[in-house]
Parts: C-alpha cells; structure tokens; sequence
C-alpha cells in the first residue's frame, strides 16, 4: 500500500516529539488553510440527520464546474471508494493493465474482486515538456492511467490518451492531481466522458483542499454506470461533515477557479524555486514535475540513509519508494510545501549533501 502521511502519530512517538513539530513532505498536499466560511460551515453541520442519499445537491455543484449533468457524478468517500467500484466493473472486463511505478491502490481495489492485473514499465526518463505523449502499452481489456502520474509528476497529453478509449474495453483515468496542474485542465478527459460509455474518470479534493481527513472524491461516467455502482454501495458514503464542507467549498463555482488558479501559482512558483536548488545540491538528482510532488534519484548507492537522517536528526518525512514497482532505495518523493517548510527541507538536505 501507498504508505501515506497519515502515520504521524506514531512516527511523533518513535521520535519523542509532538505531530505538529514534523514537517510530512511524504504527503502532497496543498499547504493553505480552508476558507473561513467552509469551516464556519463544519461548525454548523446538523448531525441528527441521515444526510441526503441522492448527495443531489453535490451532484449539481461537481456538475456545474464540469459542464456536465449531475447524473454523469457520482461523489464518494475519497477517490479510493470509487476506485473500489470502478475495479468491480474492470475484474468482469477483463485484464487490467496497471503502470508502473504507480499508485498501489488499483491494485487493492482490484484484489477486492478477485480483478486480474499485469503491470507494464513507464520508461523512467523524461523530460521537462508538460504535457507529455502518453507512452504506448501493451494490450489488455481496461487501462488504469494516472493524469498527472504518481509518483513521477508527469501530465499526459489528452491527445495522447484518446487513442487508447478505441483500444480497451475500460478506461479508468485518475485524475485525483489534476486540479492542481497549471494547465491541466486542458488534458482532462472529462469532456470525452459523454461520448464513450467505457470511460471513467476519478477525481478528489483531498489533494487540492488539503483535506486528506474528510474523504470528498467524485467520479464522472455515464449514468447507466453510476447508477449501478449507487446500487452497490453503502447507503451514505458521504457524511455529514463531508458534504457541508463540500457545499461550501463548491457552491460558487468562481471560488473553485480561484482556489485552483491559487494552488497552481504555488505549484509554478513554489516548484520551480524548489527544483533549482535541489539541482545545486551534490549527490541527489531531482527529476521534473508538472505537480506538487517530485522524485529524487541517488547519484549513486542508496537513498535509504538519508530519508532516515531526515526523519530522525531533521524530523522530516519525504515519501520512501521502495514500494513502488520499478523503483527502489535509490529514489525518494517530496511533498511540495510552503516557503518556510521548504527552506526547513533544503536547510535539512544541504546539512546531509554537504558534509
Ligand atoms: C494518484 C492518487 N489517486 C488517488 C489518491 C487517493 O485520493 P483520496 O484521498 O481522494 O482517496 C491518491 C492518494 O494518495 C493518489 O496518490
């Protein structure tokens, strides 16, 4: 499984210290805190009552910042649950084809089903040109793609994924970073969903919102499809707390385009600043990012000594990959952060680098 930033509590054990005084640069999230009028909305919820079974109203506000119509939506507890049942729909398709390296929890939700699945290898160079041609893939019934990938940070060109729509029985297109890419939106393959009954796509706003905690996802299909996954499901996979913050966070579509267009300057400005000073520090290489995260790669030997050193001299938590398939010791990933927490990551690297 992805090992995700959420074992803060222990990690703060293991090093004597409290969780706020960590910086986890193993998760990639956005750093700002929520507007105030969403969290005087979490303030207010009614927890009496079952919520709305429909999540109608939700379904309208997703609807609209897409130009869809709400029964093309289908919002869920996190983009995981939904990969859930879109793995239900790929295990009676066929064979699934899953990147790698790649996000671990495909393959969960397809193990759920008894789903069979084979990896291919992305190539593991690239360059600085977003967006970039999806690279070709062997044949298999559904295609699992990641748009920007995890953990390599590339966003794939919608020109080069519509091909494989004619190609496969199923196309599961997660695009949970999306939102936060400069221009991502344009590769988005939201618009070809009411043409093409084999398309799913998965988005969440737990990476956007920095809101890991409240599980909020969507999925955008054909109706027929979400209606039976709504069949499936438990009855309210959205809770109370959940839907209030994403009322108030998605009532007006004009706050939405201004939060994204917010986060992506942080991803261009803050990304940029990042990749140019790591590039002047010896021994790590860092590879290029159309997102907020990034990976390192060891000159040489292994990087597993200096992830320790962060986390236990710099209380510092950078994402280990030696759970990736195809990656290995010799390659960590970095959570963007704010200024100050990537001053404390480079102050941290350079104490390492440069001895
Ligand atoms: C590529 C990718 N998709 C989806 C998710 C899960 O998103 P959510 O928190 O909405 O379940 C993650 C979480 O790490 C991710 O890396």
């Amino acid at each position: 499984m992805e090992a995700h930033g959420g074992n803060l509590e222990a990690t703060a054990r293991r090093l004597g210290c409290r969780p706020d005084q960590i910086l986890d640069a193993s998760a990639s999230l956005a750093p700002f805190a929520l507007p105030r009028a969403a969290r005087r909305a979490l303030r207010q919820v009614d927890l009496r009552a079952y919520p709305d079974r429909s999540q109608w109203r939700l379904r309208q506000q997703i609807a609209l910042l897409h130009q869809l119509a709400p029964e093309a939506v289908l919002p869920g507890n996190g983009a995981a649950e939904l990969f859930t049942w879109a793995a239900r729909d790929a295990a009676s398709s066929g064979v699934s084809l899953l990147p790698q390296p790649g996000f671990a929890d495909y393959g969960r939700s397809l193990q759920c089903w008894g789903g069979q699945q084979r990896s291919w290898s992305l190539p593991l160079e690239w360059d600085q040109a977003f967006p970039q041609p999806f690279p070709a893939a062997s044949a298999a019934e559904v295609f699992w793609i990641t748009n920007p990938h995890n953990p390599t940070g590339q966003l794939w060109s919608r020109e080069s994924l519509e091909p494989l729509l004619a190609r496969h029985r199923l196309v599961i297109c997660d695009e949970a970073f999306l939102s936060l890419v400069p221009g991502g939106e344009q590769q988005s393959l939201i618009p070809l969903v009411a043409e093409h009954s084999n398309l799913v796509v998965i988005r969440s706003l737990t990476k956007l919102y920095g809101i890991a905690g409240v599980r909020l996802g969507y999925a955008v299909a054909q109706p027929e499809r979400l209606q039976r996954w709504a069949q499936w499901r438990d009855p309210w996979p959205i809770n109370a707390w959940a839907g209030a913050l994403a009322d108030a966070l998605l009532r007006d579509p004009r706050d939405y385009a201004r939060w994204c267009a917010r986060v992506q300057r942080w991803v261009v400005e803050e990304g940029g600043w990042l990749q140019r000073r790591l590039r002047d520090l010896p021994g790590i290489r860092p590879y290029p990012s159309a997102v907020n995260y990034l990976l390192l790669r060891a000159e040489q030997g292994s990087l597993q000594p200096l992830r320790e050193a962060l986390e236990q001299r710099h209380r510092i938590l950078v994402r280990d990959c030696r759970s990736f398939a195809g990656l290995g010791e010799s390659w960590l990933r970095i959570g963007l952060q704010d200024r100050a927490g990537n001053r404390r990551l480079l102050r941290a690297l350079g104490a390492e680098l440069l001895q």
